[in-house]
């Protein structure tokens, strides 16, 4: 079968390869692949920045975000043959870690976790993939292809869980107002949840006209370029999706007294910034504000993420998916281009 392969920490190393069929270690559910949502994970891996090949091997099959058909499934595994399922990203460690034992393995203390597609094990990017009943989450069929849309609504989801957590050690928190710094697909989410919960929310990118801004104010939010400062003052809530080092600043500088920054984007390294740290510390002490690093999803933020999909509008959902490729165009899909927000491999279907 084919698949889209490629040798971390080599760039230019992904192709469309000939694979053998799926294992059966693997597990026992045999899903056809519909579509795979491409993501900035996806380009780093390619780009050789990122990734780790199965043991022993030197290629790994892409693809975290997924949508599929389920083509066998065992009997009392709660999945039948043409269930659409999204498979789950990250697998527990085999210690397993306190976080890992009780499920959550998104919050993996030891790092020996793995991730399909990113992290020692093969992805969904192949026309079948095999995964473990439990690691299949059932797709409402009214989504349809929008479900590829749950794994990046996942990680979101679990972002705004985390704000709640942290912010609700203080009584009576009702967080009015959210700064969503990025409008990508995470930054979309972040912003269609908060909205979701009541909150005025505004978004900060640098474009001006196209998709985004349009979806920003389809959704009733404000859309901004500019400054932090000049997007929301003081704002309860930050979901940083950017992974900016000079952003991430800002927006701890700018947060509410017992605000909560959520920092989502997974930045490289390298760059110096001149801050000053005396001052932020004072004012994050005096004011009790919080910053949470937040990546990945459990099983329950999935039903979270396919909660908000199910509430929002068809259209806006659609709205984010600005280019289908089919696989073997793989390359093209890859290269980002002006206006992309979501960008899909079509592979099955
Ligand atoms: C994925 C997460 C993953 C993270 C770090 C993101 O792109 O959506 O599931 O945990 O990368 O590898």
């Amino acid at each position: 079968m084919k698949a889209l392969t490629v040798v971390p920490g080599q760039a230019g190393s992904a192709r469309l390869d000939d694979v053998d069929d799926p294992p059966e270690e693997h597990g026992p559910v045999v899903v056809e692949t519909l579509a795979i949502g491409v993501c900035g994970t996806d380009a780093e891996i390619v780009s050789g920045a990122y990734g780790w090949a199965p043991p022993g091997r030197d290629r790994l099959t892409l693809g975290h975000e997924s949508l599929g058909r389920v083509q066998s499934a065992p009997q009392g595994s709660g999945l039948a043959v043409g269930d659409l399922v999204v498979g789950i990203v990250r697998r527990p460690d085999p210690v397993p870690c306190s976080a890992c034992a009780v499920g959550q393995w998104d919050m993996c203390r030891n790092g020996e976790y793995t991730e399909r597609g990113i992290k020692s094990i093969d992805g969904y990017c192949s026309e079948r993939y095999r995964i473990e009943a439990e690691y299949a989450v059932k797709v409402d069929p009214k989504l349809g292809e929008l479900g590829v849309l749950l794994e990046p609504a996942s990680v979101v989801a679990k972002a705004w869980d985390q704000v709640y957590s942290v912010g609700g050690r203080q009584g009576g928190w009702e967080p009015k107002t959210a700064l969503v710094t990025g409008a990508g697909p995470i930054g979309l989410l972040a912003a269609l949840i908060g909205v979701q919960r009541g909150l005025e929310v505004h978004v900060l990118d640098q474009v001006k006209e196209g998709a985004k801004p349009k979806l920003v104010s389809e959704l009733g939010a404000t859309y901004h370029t500019g400054a932090v400062k000049d997007a929301a003052c003081r704002p309860d809530v930050v979901i940083e999706c950017t992974g900016v080092g000079q952003l991430v600043f800002d927006v701890m500088d700018d947060v509410a007294p017992g605000g909560v920054v959520c920092l989502t984007g997974v930045s490289s390294g390298g760059r110096q910034l001149g801050v000053d740290a005396g001052s932020l510390n004072r004012t994050m002490v005096l004011e009790n504000e919080a910053v949470v690093g937040s990546v990945n999803a459990n099983r329950r933020h999935y039903q979270l993420g396919a909660d908000a999909l199910a509430a929002a509008e068809r259209d806006w959902l659609s709205g984010l998916i600005t280019r289908k490729v089919p696989l073997e165009r793989w390359a093209d899909a890859l290269t980002r281009q002006p206006d992309d927000v979501k960008v899909v491999i079509e592979v099955g279907g």
